[in-house]
C-alpha cells in the first residue's frame, strides 16, 4: 500500500545535505543526535567537555602551550567519561548515589505504570483546611488546627474500597501522607505522639490496612513523608512568621534522631515500593543528612524508588500542578496534580477538573515520557468525595479502552510530524496518536521513513484507511500519511489512533533521515 522507498537507511548511517552517506561521528552527527547521554549530562562532564572547545583558541600565541592544553583538557574529558561509565556499570547512578540494583532496573515499573494515586488524608480533613499550611500561614491557630485530632475518626476507612478505586481508575501505584508538615503520623510511631493511634479516636495504625489492600490489588505501594515537622519542638520552623530557633545543634540533633526514626519505622514495617518525600526546600541536604536517608532505605529495601524531594538524592522529579510544555530533560518524571484546587478533602473547593480534560493532562504526560499522580482527598471519616469518585470512575473507562496506549509507552515524536500528542511503543514500532479535537478532515503525518503495516483505532476492533502522498520518486523525504477518521470511531473523552509500523519508527526531520528519539 505504500510506494517503494527509494532510500535505505542504515542505522548509525545518516545523510548529510550533499546527500552523501557518512558514519554517525562527533561533530557531523544531525541535531538530534547530539543531545547528551547519561555520562555527559552530569555539570561535571559537560564543564569539562565545554571548556575543550572554549579554552585553546582563546589563549592565542604560543602554539605549543595551546597544543599541550587541548591534550591535558581532552585527557581530563576523557577521565570523565570513563569515570562515569564505571560508576553506572557499577550500578550507580549518575550522581554516583545508589547502592543495590541499578537505577533503571529499580525504576523500570514506575517507567510503565504511568498513572498513581496520591492520597492527602490528615486531620485537616475534619474542618475541611488546607493541610498544614492553614496554621503555617496563619489563617487558624496551631491550637485550632490541632482540635482537629477529636474529629478523625476514620470510621468508615475502607482501604479495600480505596485500592478497588485506584485499580478501577487504572493507576498502577498509590502514595498515601504518612506524615504532612503537621507532624500527626497515621501510624503508631514511637518516635512521636502527635500519632492518630495515641491523640485521634480513629485509634488505630491507618497505615497497616492501606499497604495489604494496595498488594492486594497488585499495586505499587507509596508513602509519602514530610521531612519538615512545623509541630515538632526541636524543630526550627514553625509558623510562616515564626521560628523556634536559628541555631541550636542540641535540639537539631534531637529532630533528626526522630525523624530518622520515623523514616526508619516506615521503611521497615511497610517496606514500601516507592518513598514520596516533601518539603525538603527548608533544609540542605546536609542538614537533613539526605545521603544518610537515601543509603538506609535502600539497604532495607534494595528495590525501593525514591522521589526527587529527598535535596536532590532522588530517582524522579517531581513537578507540581504544571503539565510540562516541552519534553522535560529528566529521564523519569512525575506530575502530581490536583482534581480540584486542593490537595486534601476541603468541600467548599468545587473548583473540580472534568474528566475529559483529566485525560488531556494525562495524555500530555504520556506523551512527554512521564507519569502523572493524581491526587484525591478523602474525608476524615475515609470517605471518598463522590466527585472524586465519579472521575476516577470515567478515567478508568478511558484508560481500560487505551491500556495499549498507556502502560509501557515511551514518549512521541518531537513537534512536526503530527498535530497532536504521540507516544511510542516501548519496541518503539507502533505509534500513537492522541486525538484532542475531532478531526474535520484526513489526520496529517509527516517524516515517518518507516513503511506502515496497518493503522488501527486503539480500544475497538476498527482498521482505517490510509494513503501517502507527496511520495517523490528522486528523494529520500518520506511520503505524507494521510488516515480518515470516521466520526463513528471517535471516544467520548479521546480517541487515540495506533500507526503500526515496520520496525522501530525512524524519522526524517531538518533535510535528513535521523534516527528515533
Ligand atoms: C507541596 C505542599 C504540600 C503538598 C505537596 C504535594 O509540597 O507543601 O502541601 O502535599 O506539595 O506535592
Amino acid at each position: 500500500m505504500y510506494p517503494e522507498q527509494s532510500v535505505t537507511h542504515v542505522p548509525g548511517v545518516y545523510l548529510d545535505d550533499s546527500q552523501q552517506p557518512i558514519a554517525g561521528g562527533v561533530g557531523r552527527c544531525p541535531p538530534s543526535w547530539r543531545r547528551a547521554g547519561p555520562a555527559a549530562t552530569s555539570g561535571l562532564s559537560r564543564a569539562r567537555t565545554r571548556s575543550t572547545i572554549e579554552s585553546p583558541s582563546s589563549g592565542g600565541g604560543d602554539a605549543a602551550v595551546t597544543t599541550l592544553i587541548r591534550a591535558l583538557l581532552v585527557s581530563i574529558a576523557l577521565l570523565a567519561l570513563a569515570q562515569a561509565e564505571a560508576t553506572k556499570a557499577a550500578g550507580a547512578d549518575a550522581s554516583g548515589r545508589t547502592a543495590g540494583p541499578d537505577t533503571e532496573q529499580r525504576m523500570s515499573w514506575f517507567e510503565d505504570a504511568k498513572l498513581g494515586i496520591f492520597i492527602h488524608w490528615g486531620i485537616y480533613a475534619v474542618k475541611g483546611v488546607g493541610e498544614s499550611w492553614s496554621f503555617h500561614n496563619g489563617h487558624i491557630s496551631h491550637a485550632d488546627y490541632m482540635a482537629q485530632l477529636d474529629g478523625f475518626t476514620a470510621e468508615n476507612y475502607d482501604p479495600r474500597r480505596w485500592a478497588e478505586l485506584i485499580r478501577g481508575s487504572g493507576a498502577r501505584y498509590a502514595v498515601l501522607t504518612a506524615k504532612h508538615h503537621d507532624g500527626v503520623a497515621l501510624w503508631d510511631s514511637e518516635h512521636t505522639d502527635l500519632n492518630v493511634v495515641d491523640r485521634t479516636p480513629a485509634g488505630r495504625d491507618l497505615i497497616a490496612p492501606y499497604v495489604a489492600a494496595l498488594r492486594d490489588e497488585g499495586l505499587k505501594v507509596g508513602l509519602y513523608y514530610s521531612l519538615i515537622d512545623w509541630s515538632d519542638p526541636n524543630y526550627p520552623n514553625f509558623l510562616r512568621a515564626q521560628k523556634r530557633y536559628e541555631d541550636d545543634p542540641a535540639r537539631w540533633e534531637a529532630f533528626t534522631r526522630s525523624n530518622h526514626g520515623q523514616i526508619g519505622e516506615l521503611s521497615e514495617r511497610y517496606r514500601p515500593d516507592l518513598f514520596w518525600f516533601d518539603g525538603d526546600w527548608e533544609q540542605s541536604a546536609g542538614r537533613w543528612q539526605a545521603p544518610r536517608i537515601r543509603e538506609f532505605l535502600l539497604e532495607d529495601n534494595p528495590e525501593a524508588i525514591i522521589n526527587s524531594r529527598l535535596a536532590g538524592y532522588g530517582d524522579y522529579a517531581t513537578p507540581e500542578q504544571g503539565v510540562p510544555v516541552t519534553r522535560p530533560r529528566d529521564r523519569y518524571w512525575e506530575v502530581c496534580m490536583t482534581m480540584n484546587d486542593s490537595w486534601g478533602y476541603q468541600p467548599d473547593d468545587r473548583n473540580y477538573k472534568s474528566a475529559d480534560q483529566i485525560v488531556q493532562l494525562f495524555v500530555e504526560c504520556l506523551s512527554m515520557g512521564g507519569n502523572l499522580l493524581l491526587d484525591i482527598g478523602p474525608m476524615a471519616d475515609g470517605t471518598v468525595p463522590p466527585e472524586q469518585v465519579t472521575i476516577l470512575e470515567e478515567l478508568g473507562r478511558w484508560t481500560a479502552k487505551h491500556a495499549e496506549a498507556v502502560y509501557g509507552t515511551r514518549a512521541g515524536l518531537p513537534e512536526g510530524h503530527f498535530h497532536g500528542p504521540t507516544a511510542l511503543s516501548a519496541d518503539r514500532s507502533t505509534l500513537y496518536l492522541y486525538l484532542a479535537c475531532r478531526p474535520a478532515g484526513p489526520l496529517m503525518l509527516k517524516g515517518i521513513v518507516n513503511p506502515v503495516r496497518s493503522v488501527r483505532v486503539v480500544g475497538r476492533d476498527a482498521e482505517l484507511a490510509w494513503e501517502i502522498r507527496m511520495k517523490l520518486s528522486w528523494s529520500e523525504m518520506p511520503g505524507v500519511i494521510f488516515i480518515g477518521v470516521p466520526e463513528e470511531v471517535l471516544d467520548a473523552d479521546m480517541t487515540v489512533l495506533a500507526v503500526d509500523l515496520e520496525g522501530p519508527v525512524t524519522l526524517y526531520r531538518d533535510g535528513r533521515i535521523v534516527e528515533g528519539d
